[in-house]
């Protein structure tokens, strides 16, 4: 293989496309250490689920729209997830593969090139916003925008939502785990206008945070927006969400937007929808302080037809997606699940109590005539409309 890199590269394959990406190992002397976001050109084979899903999602919007479609990841990389989307979605017009990293465009081109993609993908080398700011005149605006970042993708969903059509699908990443989970607050703050909190289902307030601000943003633009699928894996969350013009769109999209306040010592919750909610300051149920979270998105995080349709299409693309179907067969039950869940442990660990089995936890619930779903957030999670002290009896008498 001729290389016309000063560094070196390897061939490697994910879904239908191959692509060249630096060597990881030659770049760092100790693999353990090894950090994508440091090698010369971006590319970590951990995120293959991430870009599984966001193929499958790209066919089933493409579909629901019937007609071909015009894509920009404005991120891109080495161009592995633009490749996928050309090799895997079928009707694709064209796509916009851009990355501010000279050598990053460089190898996406030389990718493009070994795939044969010339027809369909154009490489570009500017910073996101103002390629994507160059795009905002209403005949050269996308159908759909993969926001896949280092970090938060909110420094680019104004300029996503101007170039992006009525109708429109955004897809958004986002690796800043620290400050989404409450552990940066004043950074998550910054990023996204939100109060995080350390909770045990901080990963489903990290989804709530990102979706919660890229609906005020979308507001903005008079977009209103209905929520397809998130999911938190890994080191990572991750939104798709369509965007319909008009101001009493945006206005009703709103109406998902509040607070969740959170009870530290007996896990109640208290849900507020609204921006000036009222929710109280101590629990009702032990009279400690309540912490509060938000603004975030309190709507739902799934459509369950989609996910459906998800994983119809996860189904097609064969065995090597299995990681991703399960992942979906749960986001499904628990589309129309309530905010929050509870993590059995937790709970155990807090009052001192031996883990019970899941399952056995979970019919008492039912017993107690409450719905129950399991949660891809966690395997120990539980969403269930009923109280934390329900929760807590069905953990106690759950005990074999
Ligand atoms: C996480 S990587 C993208 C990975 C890629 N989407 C994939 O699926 O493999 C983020 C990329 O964004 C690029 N980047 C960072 N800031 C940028 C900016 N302001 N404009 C354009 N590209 C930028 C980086 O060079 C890096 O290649
Ligand atoms: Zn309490």
């Amino acid at each position: 293989m001729e290389n016309r890199f000063d560094f070196p590269l390897e061939r490697v394959m994910e879904g239908n496309a191959r692509v060249y990406v630096p060597v990881g190992r030659a770049l760092v002397r100790n693999r353990l250490r090894y950090r994508p976001s440091r090698s010369t050109v971006f590319y970590n084979p951990v995120m293959k689920l991430n870009r599984d899903v966001a193929v499958a999602i790209l066919q089933v919007f493409q579909r629901s729209l019937n007609d071909r479609i015009d894509v920009c990841e404005p991120l891109g990389g080495s161009g592995i997830r633009s490749i996928r989307f050309s090799l895997e979605v079928e009707g694709v017009r064209s796509i916009v593969l851009n990355d501010i990293n000279p050598l990053a465009a460089n190898l996406a081109r030389y990718n493009i090139e070994k795939n044969n993609l010339e027809n369909i993908v154009e490489v570009t080398n500017l910073n996101a916003n103002l390629l994507l700011q160059e795009h905002s005149r209403p005949k050269s605006r996308f159908d759909a925008i993969d926001l896949d970042p280092f970090g938060s993708p909110t420094p680019f969903l104004d300029s996503a939502l101007s170039a992006l059509k009525d109708g429109g699908l955004i897809a958004a990443t986002a690796t800043d785990m620290a400050p989404l989970c409450g552990v940066h607050p004043l950074a998550c703050l910054r990023k996204y206008g939100a109060v995080p909190l350390r909770t045990e289902y901080c990963h489903e307030l990290a989804v709530r945070i990102l979706l919660g601000s890229i609906a005020v943003t979308a507001a903005r633009h008079d977009f209103g927006i209905r929520v397809l699928a998130s999911h938190s894996t890994d080191h990572y969350v991750r939104a798709y969400l369509t965007c319909y013009y008009g101001a009493k769109r945006a206005d009703q999209s709103l109406l998902s937007m509040g607070f969740i306040s959170h009870c530290f010592n007996c896990f109640h919750r208290e849900i507020g929808r609204g921006f000036a909610t009222k929710l109280p300051s101590v629990c009702p149920e032990c009279g400690e302080i309540l912490r509060l979270c938000g603004p975030l998105w309190i709507g739902a995080l799934a459509d369950s037809e989609f996910c459906a349709l998800i994983l119809e299409k996860l189904h097609e693309m064969g065995s090597d997606t299995n990681a991703s179907v399960r992942t979906f067969e749960r986001i499904s039950k628990e589309a129309d699940a309530p905010p929050t869940y509870y993590v059995i442990d937790r709970i155990c660990d807090k009052f001192n109590l031996p883990i019970p089995r899941t399952e056995v936890v979970m019919e008492k619930i039912l017993e107690r005539g409450y719905k129950v779903v399991g949660t891809h957030f966690n395997p120990k999670g539980l969403k269930t409309e009923s109280p934390a002290r329900v929760v807590k009896e069905a953990i106690t008498n759950g005990q074999i």
